[in-house]
């Protein structure tokens, strides 16, 4: 792509959207146009860095409102849209479908209705590098038996929860505006994703401030579902990837190589802190011993597991985080950036409480 170009992105202030804008505002000289509606999970604080830069523009616009979407097709005329916003908690999905089916759903259906329409009317050349990449998720395939099996591209979708099905549901819609439309789109499904400003009921930083606050450390079932672990900044680089050099209307999966079942990524984060904090709560002799097995999640798929070789061996991208290594860097940076989930749970930790540094 060439340098100096519009990108629209979508749920810009969420976990992934904000990584991704704060690496594109410090790599490149594109324009970003951040629309977000801000819902419980969007955090305009996540982009604090990178807020005032010129480069950045951010409209709270909600996606499902094609007359909002019209006005910024027009106002911004982006050159690329990456499409990150959704309704993404799997448990929230569960006990509320509703904005789950509006947003992943009617929302895709709106920004692919207002994107065609502005990409018919461009001239050639800029029809030409116009791209649509729709970012979406591993659990469209359904869970895997605890064999050799990976999930390829062409993988049967097989969703299990009100969330994958929804997703899955926009997978279908994106490809269809594709096939009847020729819009030049492209779709990434990734594994679990990990790293710096990840909401805090999400697993890692759930367990990390349960921790820090001497509270139990809940692990659904026996605690053996295996995830695909991938450090978020390996997936923002995937996703640019893809959208400068990915061949438009393929698919490509997006994976850590990282399977970890969840009771050990429970336990890596608290050796991980039994290093970092030693002065622990309750007299503790080990964070593991906050580990507590409750009650699994109706239809909680056992495993996922990426196989990435098309993305590596066809656009040369590879992860540079081991799980080790990212996990050690996610961390640090909650114990480091403690405000920033505070603000968000509306509280303190009782660890920085009693004083200890962290
Ligand atoms: N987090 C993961 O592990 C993971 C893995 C694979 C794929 N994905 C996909 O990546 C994308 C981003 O995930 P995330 O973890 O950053 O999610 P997130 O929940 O942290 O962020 C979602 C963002 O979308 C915004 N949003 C929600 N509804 C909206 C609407 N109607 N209009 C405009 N904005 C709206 C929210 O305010 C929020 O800023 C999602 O599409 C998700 O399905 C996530």
């Amino acid at each position: 792509m060439i340098s100096n170009q519009t990108i629209l992105i979508t749920g810009g202030a969420g976990f992934i959207g904000s990584e991704l804008i704060r690496y594109l505002i410090g790599n490149t000289d594109h324009k970003i146009v951040n629309i977000d509606k801000l819902t419980y999970s969007g955090n305009l604080e996540s982009l604090n860095s990178i807020k005032s830069h010129k480069n950045y523009f951010f409209e709270q616009v909600d996606i499902c409102d094609q007359n909002e979407l019209k006005r910024i097709f027009r106002k911004y005329k982006p050159n690329m849209v990456m499409h990150l916003a959704a309704e993404s908690h799997v448990d929230r999905s569960i006990d509320g479908p509703d904005e789950f089916i509006k947003t992943n759903i009617i929302g895709t259906f709106s920004l692919l209705e207002q994107a065609r329409k502005y990409w018919q009317e461009l001239n050639s050349d800029l029809k030409n590098i116009f791209r649509f990449l729709h970012v979406s998720t591993d659990e469209v395939y359904g869970d895997l038996n605890d064999s050799e099996d990976l999930f390829l591209e062409d993988s049967a979708y097989d969703p299990s929860s009100p969330y994958s099905a929804s997703k899955a549901s926009s997978d279908h819609l994106v490809r269809a505006w594709h096939r009847t439309y020729q819009l030049p789109v492209l779709i990434t499904n990734c594994s679990n994703n990990y790293g710096p400003y990840q909401f805090p009921e999400k697993l890692i930083p759930h367990i990390i401030l349960n921790a820090i606050d001497g509270r139990d450390l809940p692990i659904y079932g026996d605690g053996k579902q295996i995830r695909d672990w991938l450090y978020v900044n390996d997936h923002v680089r995937a996703l640019l990837t893809v959208a400068l050099i990915g061949e438009v209307g393929e698919t490509y999966n997006i994976g850590g190589n990282n399977e970890v079942q969840n009771i050990k990524v429970v336990e890596t984060i608290c050796d991980i802190l039994n290093i970092l904090i030693p002065e622990r709560l309750n007299s503790l002799d080990s964070y593991r011993e906050l580990i507590t097995f409750v009650q699994d999640r109706p239809g909680h798929d056992v495993r996922y597991a990426i196989d990435n070789t098309k993305i590596k061996t066809n656009l040369g991208w590879v992860p540079k985080e081991n799980f080790k290594s990212g996990m050690q860097k996610t961390v640090e940076w909650y114990l480091g950036n403690l405000s920033w989930s505070k603000n968000i749970q509306n509280g303190s930790y009782k660890l920085e409480r009693l004083g200890v540094k962290l």
